[in-house]
């Protein structure tokens, strides 16, 4: 089985929800698991376990959310430590912009490592119903390039 752990953080569910469409995508994929997590509650062994990790944030103040950038800063160390280097995908949800938050996780995912494996989706609330189904389809593909092994 190939693993992918979907990382999010949500206060008025939104975000929430993509996370949860793209867990669907990804699910209808075979040889796929899949693991959804609250940023606040995930932790090192989550990434252990993965081959592939689906970041998704709201942006706030031109930034990923604070709950993100704690996971990242907690596991930073250690996930060095143990030589991570996995594909991921990125999904923004915001009012108007989301390109603060895209560059920010750029930027940590760099130095992490995490290898950006497809373009960001980027979703404004006033698109969030077609945002469901690009969530979806994200998902799909990401699963679909882990299996094939392209990332
Ligand atoms: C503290 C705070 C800061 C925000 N800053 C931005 C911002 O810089 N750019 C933007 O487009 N939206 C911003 N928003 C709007 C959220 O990104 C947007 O409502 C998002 O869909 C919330 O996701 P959620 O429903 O998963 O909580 C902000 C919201 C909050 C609460």
């Amino acid at each position: 089985m190939n693993h992918i752990l979907i990382i999010y953080h949500s206060q008025k569910g939104h975000t929430e929800q993509l996370a949860e469409a793209c867990h669907k995508g990804a699910l209808e994929e075979s040889n796929i698991e899949v693991r959804i997590k609250k940023a606040l509650d995930t932790t090192l062994d989550d990434i252990l376990w993965a081959n592939g990790v689906v970041v998704a944030t709201p942006e706030y103040f031109g930034n990923m959310s604070g709950a993100l950038k704690d996971f990242f800063d907690r596991t930073y160390y250690p996930a060095k430590g143990r030589g991570v280097n996995l594909p991921y995908a990125l999904i923004v949800c915001c009012d108007n912009d989301g390109s603060g938050a895209e560059r920010n996780v750029q930027s940590i995912a760099t130095s992490y490592t995490l290898r950006k494996s497809l373009d960001t989706l980027n979703v404004k609330e006033r698109d969030f119903q077609s945002g469901l189904d690009q969530a979806k389809d994200l998902g799909q593909m990401f699963a679909a390039g882990i299996n094939m092994g392209i990332f």
